[in-house]
C-alpha cells in the first residue's frame, strides 16, 4: 500500500514549473497555504475559504473550531480529497492534491485518509453487523483483513457487539463502528466533522478519548471539527477559523491526564489557564484580532488604534481623541 502512495506523491511531483522548486516544510503532514474556495450557486457566489493556511504535524492531533458557515467542513472536504479548492496549495503525506486525477484521487481517500461525520451510519448498511459493515469497506479497497477488522472493533471497546446489526447499535456505538471503520484502511490520517454532533455529553467524553488513544497509541493524525468551545478543551492545539481563513490558535501548556477527572472537567471548560492563545500573522502581515477583545478594548472594525511598540510587544490601544 505504500508503494502506491509514493506513486502518487512521484506522480504530483514537480509536475508544474511552479511547484517543483516546492518542498513542504519537514514533519509536516497536512500543509494549506492561501486556500481559497469559491462556490457559486446561480448568480451568488460564497467564498468558503478565504486564503487559509494550516499545517499539521505528522501525529498530531487538532481540533478545528469556528462558528456555522466559517469554512470547517469546506476545508476538511478538501484534506480528505472529497472536494477540490479553487486556488492555493494543498499538500497531504507529501501529496500535490490538486495534480491528482478522479481516480487517483479515489486511490488517496480509501489509503490516505478516513473519515467520519457526525450521521455516519446513515452511509452504513443498516441490516450488516458492524463487523461486516468493517470488511465491506476492506473489501471495497481490495483485500479483507478480518484480524484487522476484529481488532478495530475492539479497540473501538466493541468487542461484545461485533456481531450486532447497525440498527440495534446506540447513535455512541455507531459512532464508534465508523470510526473503526474510517481506520480500516489504515490511514494516517483520521477526519472527523462534528463527530460528536448528535451524541450525549458522557458518550462526546468517551468518543474524544477514543480519539485520543488512537492518536498516542497508533500514531494516527487527527483532526476533529467541532464547534464546541469545551470540547476543544481536551485536545492539545486548537484552531478557529472565521470567514474562511485561520484566526487564533490555543496550545495546551501540559499534558491532561485522559484517566482523571481533569477530562471532565476540561469538558466542563474548568481548564481555564491551561491553553495559550498565539495570533497568526499572514502572508501579508495581517492578523486577525478576536472580537472579543476588540470589544473589551472599546474597539470595533475599521476603528482607528494607536500602535506603540515596545521591547518585544507591539501595544495595541484605542486612542482618547482622534486629532
Ligand atoms: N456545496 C456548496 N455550495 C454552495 N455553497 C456552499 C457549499 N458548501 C458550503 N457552502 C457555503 O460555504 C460556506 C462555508 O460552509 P461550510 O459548510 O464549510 O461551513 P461550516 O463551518 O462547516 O459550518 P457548520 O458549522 O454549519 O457545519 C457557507 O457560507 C456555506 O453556505
Ligand atoms: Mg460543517
Amino acid at each position: 500500500m505504500c508503494a502506491k502512495i509514493k506513486s502518487l506523491a512521484e506522480f504530483t511531483q514537480g509536475k508544474d514549473d511552479y511547484e517543483a522548486d516546492f518542498k513542504v516544510p519537514d514533519g509536516v503532514q497536512i500543509y494549506c497555504e492561501n486556500l481559497i474556495k469559491l462556490y457559486k450557486v446561480g448568480e451568488i457566489e460564497v467564498m468558503a475559504l478565504q486564503g487559509l493556511d494550516l499545517s499539521v504535524q505528522k501525529g498530531e492531533m487538532i481540533a478545528i473550531i469556528g462558528n456555522s458557515g466559517s469554512g470547517k467542513s469546506t476545508l476538511m472536504n478538501i484534506i480528505g480529497g472529497l472536494d477540490r479548492p479553487t486556488a492555493g496549495r494543498i499538500y497531504v503525506n507529501g501529496i500535490n492534491l490538486l495534480k491528482l486525477s478522479d481516480k487517483q484521487m479515489l486511490q488517496y481517500m480509501r489509503e490516505t485518509v478516513g473519515f467520519v461525520w457526525q450521521n455516519t451510519a446513515r452511509n452504513m448498511v443498516p441490516y450488516l453487523s458492524a463487523l461486516d459493515n468493517v470488511k465491506l469497506v476492506m473489501q471495497m479497497a481490495g483485500k479483507v483483513d478480518s484480524n484487522r477488522a476484529h481488532m478495530l472493533l475492539e479497540t473501538v471497546g466493541l468487542a461484545d457487539r461485533k456481531k450486532s446489526k447497525m440498527h440495534e447499535l446506540s447513535g455512541g456505538e455507531q459512532q464508534r463502528v465508523a470510526i473503526a471503520i474510517a481506520l480500516a484502511n489504515n490511514p494516517g490520517i483520521l477526519l472527523a466533522d462534528e463527530p460528536t454532533g448528535a451524541v450525549d455529553t458522557k458518550t462526546t467524553a468517551q468518543i474524544l478519548r477514543l480519539f485520543h488513544d488512537l492518536n498516542e497509541d497508533m500514531g494516527v493524525t487527527v483532526v476533529i471539527v467541532t464547534h464546541d468551545r469545551q470540547l476543544s478543551h481536551m485536545v492539545k492545539r486548537v484552531v478557529t477559523i472565521s470567514d474562511g481563513r485561520i484566526g487564533t490558535e490555543f496550545i495546551r501548556q501540559h499534558e491532561i491526564n485522559m484517566d482523571s477527572e481533569e477530562l471532565m472537567n476540561a469538558f466542563a471548560g474548568h481548564d481555564s489557564g491551561t491553553h495559550v492563545e498565539y495570533g497568526f500573522i499572514d502572508g501579508r502581515k495581517r492578523l486577525a484580532i478576536p472580537e472579543e477583545y476588540l470589544r473589551k478594548a472599546g474597539l470595533t472594525e475599521k476603528s482607528k488604534v494607536l500602535i506603540k511598540a515596545e521591547d518585544n510587544s507591539i501595544i495595541l490601544t484605542k486612542p482618547e481623541e482622534i486629532v
